[in-house]
Parts: C-alpha cells; sequence; structure tokens
C-alpha cells in the first residue's frame, strides 16, 4: 500500500522498524556541547514523518502524531547533561531518574559521570527504541520506563533530572506537581531550560548557566544560555 492510497502519509509508519530506522536514517554523532555523549541525530534527509504513528484520541480517531523530540538533543538537556559531566560529584553513587528523557542524553551523561543507577522515563515508544540505542552506543547501562512516571508515586531514586520539560502548558503542569512530590520524598530535583514559557521560574533557583546549541527547539546551531535550576519548594510552603 502506498502513502497516498493509506490516505495519510504516516500511516505507513506501522511497517517500519524504529530501531532499522532509526540506525539507518540518523547519524550518530557527538552532541554539541556535550561530546562526551553520541546520539542517533536526525538531519535533513531523515524523513522522520514516515516513523510516526498516529495517536488515538478518547474517542477512537486518530489525531496528528507527537512530534519526534527524541531525535534531538534540547538546550534543557544539554546544559544539564554538561553541567553534570563538569561536576560529577552530583551524581556519582547516586540512583538517578532522567524525566521526559527523549533522546536519553541527561540519563547517558549521568551514567557517564558515575551515576549507580539510572532510570530514563519517556513516553514516545520510538523515543524508547532511541534512547535504548543511544545508551548502547555509549556503552552504559539504563533502566528505561516507558510511561507517564508523573502519574504515580515520586520515584526509588536519590536525584530526579528534568531536562527541558517546560516546553508545553500541560506538560509542565503535570511536572510541577509531580517534582513536588520527588521533594517532600527527599529526591532533589535539577531542572534544566533555556527559559520556556511554561517554566516555573518562582520554583527555582539558580546554579549554573552555559550557552548550548537549541537543536530541538529550532533556535538552530547558534548557541544561546541555558541553564541549570534546583527545583524548592514554595516559599512558606
Ligand atoms: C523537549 S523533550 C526533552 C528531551 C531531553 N530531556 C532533552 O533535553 O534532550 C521532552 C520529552 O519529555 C517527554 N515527556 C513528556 N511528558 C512526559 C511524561 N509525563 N513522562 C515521561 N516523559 C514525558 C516527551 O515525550 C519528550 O521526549
Amino acid at each position: 500500500m502506498s502513502d497516498h492510497s493509506a490516505g495519510k502519509t504516516w500511516s505507513r509508519s506501522r511497517r517500519l522498524d524504529p530501531a532499522d530506522f532509526i540506525k539507518t536514517n540518523m547519524r550518530l554523532a557527538p552532541v554539541p556541547s556535550v561530546p562526551e555523549v553520541q546520539l542517533y541525530q536526525a538531519h535533513p534527509g531523515s524523513g522522520l514523518r514516515r516513523l510516526l504513528e498516529p495517536d488515538d484520541d478518547s474517542d477512537g480517531i486518530e489525531a496528528e502524531p507527537q512530534p519526534p523530540y527524541w531525535a534531538y538533543a534540547w538546550a534543557g538537556g544539554a546544559v544539564l547533561a554538561r553541567y553534570i559531566l563538569d561536576r560529577p560529584s552530583i551524581v556519582a553513587g547516586k540512583r538517578v531518574l532522567d524525566l521526559g528523557a527523549g533522546s536519553g542524553l541527561v540519563g547517558i551523561a549521568a551514567a557517564k559521570a558515575g551515576a549507580r543507577m539510572v532510570i530514563s522515563a519517556e513516553i514516545d515508544r520510538n523515543g524508547v527504541v532511541a534512547l535504548r540505542l543511544n545508551a548502547e552506543a555509549n556503552g552504559v547501562a539504563i533502566q528505561i520506563r516507558e510511561e507517564d512516571v508523573t502519574a504515580g508515586p515520586p520515584p526509588a531514586a536519590d536525584l530526579v533530572l528534568a531536562g527541558d520539560v517546560f516546553y508545553a502548558q500541560d506538560v509542565g503542569q503535570r511536572m510541577a506537581p509531580f517534582l513536588d512530590r520527588c521533594l517532600a520524598a527527599g529526591i532533589d530535583v535539577l531542572v534544566g531550560d533555556p527559559g520556556r514559557a511554561w517554566l516555573p521560574r518562582s520554583r527555582l533557583c539558580l546554579l549554573g548557566e552555559y550557552h548550548v546549541p537549541d537543536v530541538g527547539g529550532n533556535g538552530g546551531s547558534e548557541p544561546r544560555p541555558s541553564a541549570v535550576f534546583a527545583f524548592v519548594p514554595i516559599k512558606g510552603g
């Protein structure tokens, strides 16, 4: 069946194996500003749309699929990865959750910096395949949770790393209460972000700043300021 006879260009994706697709159509290369980590990254010829699957909404109607966030290193993840690799004692010997892992960049950096255990949580099934391939390519072991962990209890972790998870209002509204529950459970939380619209600024304490390219945010290859923050309890709360 051709793309056109299927009616929608992305219907063909049901026959594609995501691991084969990623290895064939994406480029394994060091991340700009985090060259210690290699990722399968999209390029203009990747044709990623072929891999995307429609989501079924609550009425069973096919909706446009989620963009392939996992195919890029986002500025929030890049700044967090850079920060950790420059200060490995932050993660060394700890159990770390990489929340909204995408490509796996932050969790891979944590593993390289000496984390005892890394759990990467990602809801996109192609993203899960990509982060597994990326972990293998970097020679690190990562546990993957393919689910919305924000709906559940705090993880069995010492530290949560949240790279670029405030890019949309609905996502941010799920993340902040979950991060609050993590704090209440005694888990430290670090956020990496280039200043997205839904960043909960009043809850953040600046720890460091770097200039990194914002490839995922369509900011191009030009480095721009991005920051690492501690997520802190509500004042007086
Ligand atoms: C902007 S991308 C950032 C990816 C990566 N951290 C980085 O900085 O390159 C955000 C990712 O969070 C994932 N995500 C969104 N909501 C999530 C949830 N509730 N649980 C796990 N992952 C989620 C998305 O699928 C997406 O891959």
